[in-house]
């Protein structure tokens, strides 16, 4: 019965899947096959994580990525664990890591259709402190003829099939959207399976909350400068956790905005656009939520260069909206 301990029927992430490819009758299965791969890398990365102290995965890797990073060990294992799990799912052809320099071309005998975006480990400089750290991958259909280019992996946002993130936190969870609302999914240990814990979510119209990261005040436009003395007037609760995962989890949940503007020094922001603003934009939307660079809609960016970077506000659409108007009044 429903009330005993063991659920003899819960809904797993597969069994969610599966019955989302089911209601399309022309599916083949390969998007199916391909979360799949995503979700046993995200269990082995939670594993590694919850234990990285003992395995002495913390700290550096000794060298630096493309962003001028310092690569941390569990980057390094996070982007193996993704680039195995997906290749070896026979359901891709390109893939785009904040970790590699250059695209990754899946070799001919295991390429599939889609093409995956991907942050392996997000919020690396929390690491070491243990604070909440996360994956997030984004997932497009390869649309042109031929062998895959790097033009296959520059499609804008409002092309995305899936896209969704694993948030290493006090539970491991999967929040995920195939283009028809958001579910999330926290991981059970005691059998290693993802279970649905929240179906349907849905981000509030307003919240009270907003998140950036102030030390870079003296850099803000007049409209970022203008937005927080706004907040701080109404007395607005501060979060801020520097984890782009936590701190969007958290803006679903509970409502608000969370922000990463251009400063002086950044013009376009610190955050990845294939990596991490659109799959976030991507899923903040399917919540009913918005995502903007203050000027326009995240996913309407054509993207030019696999790492190139944008401001991005996003979550409450009442909130999100306010700093659109606040571009339009500086402009
Ligand atoms: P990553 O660890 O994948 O490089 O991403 C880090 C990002 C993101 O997680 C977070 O929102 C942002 O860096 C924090 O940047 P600041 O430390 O400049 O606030
Ligand atoms: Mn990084
Ligand atoms: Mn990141
Ligand atoms: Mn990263």
């Amino acid at each position: 019965s429903q009330d005993s301990p063991i659920n003899t029927n819960c809904l797993t992430l597969t069994r969610f899947i599966l019955k989302e490819q089911k209601k399309h009758p022309e599916a083949t299965g390969e998007l199916t096959m391909l979360i799949m791969g995503i979700q046993t890398a995200v269990k082995c990365i939670s594993n590694a994580v919850r234990k990285a102290g003992i395995a002495a995965l913390y700290g550096l890797a000794g060298d630096v990525n493309v962003q001028g990073e310092e690569v941390k060990k569990l980057d390094v294992l996070a982007n193996d664990l993704f680039i195995n799990m997906l290749t070896s799912s026979y359901t891709t052809c390109l893939l785009v890591s904040e970790e590699n320099k250059t695209v990754i071309e899946v070799e001919k005998e295991r390429q599939g259709k889609y093409i995956v975006c991907f942050d392996p480990l997000d919020g690396s400089s929390n690491i070491d402190c243990l604070v909440s750290i996360g994956s997030i991958f984004s997932i497009y259909r390869k649309s042109s003829d031929g062998d895959p280019t790097v033009n296959d992996a520059l499609q804008p946002g409002n092309t995305l099939v899936a896209a969704g993130y694993a948030l290493y936190g006090s539970a491991t969870m999967m929040v995920i959207s195939t283009g028809d609302g958001v579910n999330g999914f926290m991981l059970d240990p005691s059998i290693g399976e993802f279970v649905l814990t929240d179906p349907g979510m849905k981000i509030k119209e307003k919240g009270k909350i907003y998140s950036l990261n102030e030390g870079y005040a003296n850099l803000w436009d007049p409209a970022v400068a203008e937005y927080v003395l706004g907040k701080k007037a109404k007395k607005a609760g501060a979060r801020y956790i520097g984890s782009m995962v936590a701190d969007v989890h958290r803006t679903i949940k509970y409502g608000g905005i969370f922000m990463y503007p251009a400063t002086a020094d950044s013009p376009k922001g610190k955050l990845r656009l294939l990596y991490e603003c659109n799959p976030m934009a991507f899923l903040v939307e399917q919540a009913g939520g918005k995502a903007t660079t203050g000027k326009m809609r995240i996913l309407d960016i054509v993207p030019t260069d696999i790492h190139q970077r944008t401001p991005i506000f996003l979550g409450s659409a009442g909130d999100v909206q306010e700093i659109i108007d606040l571009y339009t009044k500086h402009n």
